[in-house]
């Protein structure tokens, strides 16, 4: 851990009158697991999206691997996106229509990476999240905890250097939680820098770092030295 990944430079955010994210300095550094918390509102999404360049800021800078962002380039910013970020929302997104292994072997193959490598890479992936003999399933056919975790898996398939889940527990049970907790808190072992939305006080303490968000502004910090 160490030099920064993404960087935010007094960012601010208006959505019509509303400013849902003001003044925030934000360092994400390689390696760390941030964990974000606050009140719904708060702008806690809005912020991942900015870090996620899904979205821009109204007002001032953001840099990926010290690289300033420059937001009207669209080609450059997916490129990033595609490549470096990896989503996990709290609703999974996965097409009703294929099986597992498809959902999470289709980013593989919208980027270019070959049939057969992207479907065995999709299988290594859902082996790695304890889906292993499940490829075949249809969403439909796994449960809530399993439908996420096909959804972490698809946000690996690019190998990305950071994930940024947002409430990814959020329409979980407890051993749900737990087992997609573990999950991240294994892929950040591994060196994957990870941001993640919670509301939950007890997941956000195992993080590195945990900043608080009140009113679009960052109003506790605290550092928690090492995860467990
Ligand atoms: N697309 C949007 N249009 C209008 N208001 C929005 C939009 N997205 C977010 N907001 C507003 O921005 C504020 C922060 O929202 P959000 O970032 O989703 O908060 P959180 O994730 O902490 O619940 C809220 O007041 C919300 O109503
Ligand atoms: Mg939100």
């Amino acid at each position: 851990m160490g030099e920064a990944l993404i960087s935010l430079r007094k960012v601010s955010k208006r959505i019509g009158s509303e400013e849902v994210l003001k003044d925030i300095n934000l360092e994400v550094k390689r390696g760390e697991f941030l964990s974000i918390t606050g009140a719904s509102g708060s702008g806690k999404s809005s912020l991942l999206y900015i870090m996620g360049l899904l979205d821009k800021p109204s007002e001032g800078e953001v840099l990926f691997e010290n690289s300033k962002i420059n937001f009207s380039d669209e080609r450059e910013i997916s490129r990033i996106r595609n490549r470096k970020v990896g989503f996990v929302f709290q609703f999974h997104y996965l097409l009703p229509e294929f099986s597992a292994l498809e959902n999470v072997a289709l980013p593989m193959l919208k980027g270019g990476v070959g049939k057969r490598e992207a479907f065995e890479r999709a299988r290594e992936l859902l082996e790695k999240v304890g889906l292993g003999g499940k490829e075949g399933r249809r969403p439909y056919q796994l449960s809530g905890g399993e439908q996420q975790r096909v959804s972490i898996a698809r946000a690996l398939a690019n190998e990305p250097l950071v994930i940024l889940a947002d409430e990814p527990t959020g329409n979980l049970d407890s051993k749900n939680t737990e087992v997609v907790m573990e999950i991240f808190m294994k892929l950040n072992s591994e060196g994957r820098t990870v941001v993640m939305v919670t509301h939950e006080e007890n997941l956000a303490r195992r993080a590195h770092r945990r900043i608080e968000l009140k009113d679009g502004r960052i109003f506790h910090e605290e550092l928690q030295g090492l995860h467990g």
